[in-house]
């Protein structure tokens, strides 16, 4: 016998097949197995304790619901092909091993009410997954900047040299970034946290059910206060996907650099073969495909997060079917994270650094700003002493010197002020150590950092 779709009393005629299969969603909503049971034994003690049911329907019922979780958890639960949704497989499920008992479960509930707190429930489960994947992330990037912490480099501002860091500084910089999306996935977290269940399709639940303890039971903070706005309500999927972008462009940047830093013209990094890869036709090369890939797929994950806003910005109030667009992008970003993160943290704890490399890309150039200091110590305003170091990079270029090799009269033909001391300023480390101030590159500013990063490692939240 085929089974009937919950709603087939009204219609005469089965759906056609291809229109079944458009509006089917189990193929993906099947992830929310485990929640979809657990939301409906909290829903089977809510209407016994409204009187719905009885004692005797309620353990029965439950027994049931409990047998399902245990076929999902050991995967023994099968779909079969006239399953609509996971909400409809899980009722035929239950009426297999229940009977027509199973008919009063959804007493009091909706679909509507149900894919929502199921929707919740799943994320609820599966974000701090996701954060430890970023604490793992974060956690490596402190390792590095422990490991790096005597190499230096070149800084660079729109991509141009610009001024001597620690690498350990670069590193750090994309510590911050991970922390805050951390702190967003936490506070979105807290808006996931309420209940729609008890809703009903829309207009509420004509029982007596506490939903406050309803809420409770399934883990929630709360109910949701208006039944119409709690199912059609997806901010929360829309958070969650702009996290996910977020962390997409966070790791793209990284990854951006990473792959300008593995090319030959920089040579400041060499990957772990293990996480690089090679060409089908070109033995030499060594590709950075790892990061590629998290460039590319950051482009994805703010796909996900337009493609639902889209469908949002064009809905009225409580449930439309377009909502059922809700879960692919969500899982998908889910799914693209949990495979990016680790691997991104397993290359960046695995590659080569090659200190030389940096080193000897630092030009007296990128110390020009520490001359016009050198100027202002003495009491050169900083305006003119930007001038004037400006001529003395200038003097160099003319002259295709490096400004250590302008000789003392040559900058005294620019300026009266400067003296043989003038080239201790072209020392890189000097220049790094002065940036002390909270948050600079100097040693002791960046092992602030690093004991405050690890603090924040460590503790719970
Ligand atoms: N599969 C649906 C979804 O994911 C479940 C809700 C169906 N509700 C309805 N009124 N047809 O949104």
């Amino acid at each position: 016998m085929t089974n009937q779709p919950l709603w087939h009393g009204r219609f005469a005629n089965k759906t056609n097949d291809d229109a079944f299969a458009l509006n089917a969603s189990i193929s993906f909503d099947i992830r929310m197995a485990e929640q979809d049971v657990r939301g409906s034994i909290a829903w089977a003690e809510a209407i016994y304790k409204a009187d719905v049911i009885t004692a005797a329907e309620h353990t029965q019922i439950q027994a049931g619901l409990l047998q399902i979780e245990q076929e999902i958890l050991s995967q023994a639960f099968t779909v079969k092909p006239d399953d609509e949704d996971i909400h409809s497989a899980v009722e035929r499920r239950l009426g297999e091993i229940i009977g027509t008992l199973s008919g009063k479960l959804h007493t009091g509930r909706s679909r509507n009410d149900q894919v929502a707190t199921d929707f919740r429930l799943w994320m609820l489960d599966h974000i701090p997954a996701l954060d430890a994947a970023l604490v793992d992330l974060q956690s490596a990037l402190v390792e590095r900047a422990e490991e790096d912490f005597d190499t230096i480099m070149p800084g660079y501002t729109h991509l141009q040299r610009a001024q001597p860091i620690l690498l350990s500084q670069w590193w750090l910089s994309h510590y911050p970034p991970l922390k805050r999306d951390q702190a967003r996935l936490q506070e979105l977290s807290r808006r996931v946290a309420i209940l729609p269940l008890g809703c009903g399709a829309l207009a509420g639940c004509p029982y007596p059910v506490d939903r406050v303890a309803l809420s409770e039971k399934l883990g929630f903070a709360k109910p949701a206060m208006n039944s119409l706005d709690a199912v059609s309500n997806r901010d929360f999927a829309a958070e969650f996907l702009f996290v996910a972008a977020m962390i997409g462009t966070h790791l793209s940047k990284l990854a951006e650099q990473i792959i300008l830093f593995t090319s030959a013209e920089f040579g400041f990094f060499e990957l772990d073969d293990a996480y690089s890869t090679g060409s089908s036709l070109m033995p030499q090369k060594k590709n950075a495909d790892p990061f590629e890939l998290t460039r590319g797929k950051a482009g994805t994950l703010l796909g996900y997060l337009t493609g639902l806003m889209a469908t949002l910005k064009g809905l009225p109030s409580t449930y439309d079917k377009d909502l059922q667009e809700d879960k692919v992008p969500v899982f998908a970003a889910f799914d693209t994270l949990i495979a990016m993160l680790p691997v991104i943290a397993g290359a960046l704890r695995t590659l080569t650094v090659k200190p030389a490399r940096m080193e000897a890309a630092i030009d007296t150039n990128m110390m020009a700003t520490d001359l016009a200091d050198y100027l202002v110590e003495r009491g050169v305003p900083f305006r003119e002493a930007h001038a004037i170091s400006g001529e003395v990079v200038r003097a160099g270029i003319d002259k295709q010197k490096a400004l250590d090799e302008l000789t003392l009269e040559e900058y005294k033909e620019i300026n009266a002020v400067f003296d043989k001391d003038v080239y201790a300023v072209y020392d890189a480390r000097e220049s790094i150590a002065k940036r002390a101030a909270i948050g600079g590159t100097a040693p002791d500013a960046v092992k602030a950092q690093i004991v405050r990063a690890k603090r924040e490692l460590t503790s719970k939240n």
